[in-house]
């Protein structure tokens, strides 16, 4: 069984609601005949926005984070619930962005993966190493620590609803991507990871990892290429209705 390739859009801090109303207006026709699976992830205020804009088409909406407690003292945050509420499908949890500015680390990324598939959501998970860690030679460890911990306590049956983000932090915003090797050989270590963790057969079949990090309506075929490559998660090149089409029509 092929793993059908799904390509998601991470805003990040982009967007208010005209824009967002915007782009999706020019997304729908650009991306409609697509045969991958279409994400966009936006900002918690653009949300409502997105879903409402979206229905009725394959475009899927996400948002970029989300807490693990149901509710309470939590300043600032957002709930799995407050997120189905609005029709949300998707969340990314543990993009490098969260952990290297706001303190996230491998067991919040945990947290809120449980939280969030307790609740019906589907998670694109994010994993990679910074530039130092890969210069030291531990990619391999790095990402293999980050997966294992973000699985902890995750049921076999929940792997249908995660995607898993191999983004190296040094090609992401940089325009420096990694080479269509060395992004498929780490997925493949990823993808050993998960066969180890569940089963062989699962991360085979079941387990969709993506490539982040600059990629792009030039590089997206090539990566797309590699056995081990099921899809992008896309930052600025998402940004544009012209560049997000190509990279969808890889
Ligand atoms: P860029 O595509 O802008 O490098 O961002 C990648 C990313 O962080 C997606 O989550």
């Amino acid at each position: 069984m092929a793993r059908k390739p799904i390509i998601a859009g991470n805003w990040k801090m982009n967007n208010n609601i005209a824009a967002t109303r915007q782009l999706v207006s020019e997304l729908i026709p650009v991306v409609a005949d697509a045969v991958c699976d279409v994400v966009i992830c936006t900002p918690y205020t653009s949300l409502a926005a997105a879903v409402e804009a979206c229905k009725g088409t394959n475009i899927h909406v996400g948002a970029e984070n989300v807490h693990w407690a149901e509710k309470g003292a939590f300043t600032g945050e957002i709930s799995a619930d407050m997120l189905v509420e609005l029709g949300v499908e998707y969340v990314i949890i543990g993009h490098s962005e969260r952990r290297t500015y706001f303190g996230e680390t491998d067991l919040t990324v945990n947290k809120r993966m449980k939280a969030a598939l307790a609740k019906g959501l589907k998670v694109i998970l994010c994993v990679g190493e910074t530039l130092e860690e890969r210069e030291a030679g531990i990619t391999a460890e790095v990402v293999r620590r980050q997966t294992k911990i973000a699985f902890a306590g995750i049921d076999n049956e929940e792997l249908d609803n995660v995607v898993i983000a191999y983004e190296p932090v040094w090609a992401i915003g940089t325009g420096k991507t990694a080479t269509s090797q060395d992004a498929n050989d780490t997925i493949a270590i990823i993808r050993a990871c998960m066969a180890e963790l569940y089963c062989p057969r699962c991360a085979e079949e079941r387990v969709r990892i993506q490539y982040g990090g600059s990629m792009n309506a030039k590089n997206a075929s090539e990566l797309m290429a590699m056995p081990q490559i099921d899809g992008g998660l896309i930052g600025g090149a998402s940004l544009k209705a012209e560049d997000f089409g190509k990279v969808i029509h890889f």
